[in-house]
């Protein structure tokens, strides 16, 4: 028996990278998954991918989430074929890369971030409520992805980080007015995770990250989709509104052993 036999899951930036993980997790134990990305080029490189995995059965349609259209359109991909959802993964993220610091960044980019990360996970998460969770007896769970970054801010990223502070924020808000409903809504924050980006870090870089990392290695995407099963499943029943770090220690010391004299 899997631990989500009969559950519908749906992976918000499912097509790659961590959210490949988080698809293939629900999916190996016995979940119905919907995923998306946010263009048809990249949601069907992602559909193949996990075909490749293995993972024939997931659904996959793109979806912008920071567009309110075509959120609607993905409920109504799943209202049509599963007729329910059970619990709702708000993983896709707008990283903001490239915005250069502070002072030179196009505050149109600031907003896009945040129209995504924040606005996004807001519209998916109401939608997944009003659609789902408030016309089921067994309601439904909502798990967010936001970053150690939240609480420790890194360079040049104001906008991700932003986001991702106002995304622990939406969650304990979103928590608190959702409980009574029977709704729980919780977080994993991660630190480093392996992803094709560090394919082209220069090794040395790589090798700093790691020395920064007290447990000395970057989360695996399957380590952050433990954390993220566990939020989503019976086993968390009396958590929410928590944040729950996955970062490899990162978070617990004032300074990386190299530095620490
Ligand atoms: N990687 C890390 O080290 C790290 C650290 C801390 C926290 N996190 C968080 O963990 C989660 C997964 O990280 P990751 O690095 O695996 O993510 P990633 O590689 O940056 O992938 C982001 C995903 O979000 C999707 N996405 C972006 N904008 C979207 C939109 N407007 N509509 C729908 N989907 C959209 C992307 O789809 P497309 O392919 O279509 O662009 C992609 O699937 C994210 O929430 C991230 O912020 C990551």
């Amino acid at each position: 028996m899997g631990r989500f036999d009969g559950k519908v899951v749906l992976v918000t930036g499912g097509n790659r990278n961590t959210g490949l993980d988080l698809v293939e997790r629900f999916t190996r134990d016995g979940a119905k998954v919907y995923m998306c990305g946010s263009s048809e080029a990249s949601t069907a490189k992602g559909a193949a991918e996990l075909r490749a995995r293995g993972l024939d059965g997931v659904i996959s349609q793109a979806c912008d989430i920071s567009d309110a259209a075509q959120v609607a359109a993905l409920f109504d991909t799943i209202e049509h074929d599963a007729g329910r959802l059970d619990i709702l993964v708000n993983n896709a993220a707008n990283q903001g890369l490239g915005h250069g610091g502070p002072l030179e960044m196009d505050a149109e980019r600031f907003w896009d971030v945040l129209k995504t990360n924040v606005v996004g996970g807001f519209r998916v998460t109401q939608t997944a409520c009003n659609r789902f969770f408030m016309k089921q007896e067994s309601r439904g769970v909502v798990v967010f992805l936001s970053s150690n970054t939240a609480m420790r801010a890194i360079r040049h990223r104001t906008a991700y980080c932003t986001s991702k502070g106002a995304i622990n924020s939406m969650v304990r808000a979103l928590a608190l007015d959702l409980a009574p409903l029977g709704i729980r809504v919780n977080c994993c924050a991660p630190g480093y995770i392996y992803t094709e980006r560090w394919e082209t870090l220069d090794p040395e870089k790589a090798a700093r990250r790691r020395l920064n990392c007290p447990l000395r290695r970057e989360a695996k995407g399957a380590d952050i989709a433990n954390v993220v099963a566990f939020l989503a499943s019976d086993d968390s029943s009396n958590m929410t509104g928590e944040i729950v770090t996955c970062d490899a220690g990162c978070s617990c010391q004032h300074m990386p052993e190299d530095v620490d004299v």
